[in-house]
């Protein structure tokens, strides 16, 4: 397939990429999908760091990996404090809220911008940061066009920004924004 149409053929595609025993970041961990992902493909030398505000988010996630993997740490923290962690080179934000769960635990414009501009501190020469957002629920227009600003004014002499969406979709598709640090 070349063309896509959901925003998870997105992350894989770019997942694809070599990144073993690398330092990744699932900044919004949910139920684990992508923290699972991560842990694939940073293989046994890497490491995965997590982030969510939930406690059930935590939970469900340790009991997802636990089974197969150790070389991970999971925060019960917002990703504002994304800086705990010092460098990384692969960060995954899937914006919003989680499906199934507390609705008014959503992503904020505020708190995602702060978390933003530090991830992109943190992110070594050639690492990669995907953001998926979504439109519909409230606070998610503010949000949007929060990051879609802060997208644009991206310093292009240090990172590179692609903005993917699903342009004939009805019904607010995720538009997935990926960022590559330049670098040496
Ligand atoms: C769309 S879901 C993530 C789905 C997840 N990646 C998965 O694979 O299941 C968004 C998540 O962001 C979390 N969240 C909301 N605000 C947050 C914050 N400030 N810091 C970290 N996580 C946050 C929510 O609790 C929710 O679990």
């Amino acid at each position: 397939m070349i063309v896509k149409d959901k925003y998870f053929q997105i992350v894989d595609e770019v997942l694809k990429n070599d990144f073993s025993g690398k330092i990744a970041i699932d900044a919004t961990i949910g139920n684990g999908h992508d923290t699972l992902k991560l842990l694939e493909v940073v293989g046994e030398n890497g490491f995965v760091y997590g982030f969510d505000i939930q406690e059930m988010a935590i939970n469900n996630t340790e009991k997802i990996i636990s089974k197969k993997y150790n070389n991970y740490k999971l925060f019960l923290e917002s990703h504002e404090n994304i800086d705990l962690i010092e460098s990384c080179d692969l960060i995954i934000y899937n914006l919003g809220y989680l499906p199934g769960s507390d609705k008014n635990k959503m992503t904020l414009a505020k708190s995602t911008l702060i978390s933003l501009g530090k991830a992109l501190k943190i992110l070594n020469d050639k690492g990669i940061i995907i953001v998926v957002s979504y439109l519909g629920h409230e606070n998610s227009k503010e949000e949007r066009e929060a990051v879609d600003e802060f997208m644009k004014n991206i310093n292009q002499k240090e990172f590179k920004v692609e903005k993917r969406e699903f342009y004939n979709q009805k019904h607010n598709p995720p538009i997935t924004y990926l960022i590559e640090k330049i670098g040496e």
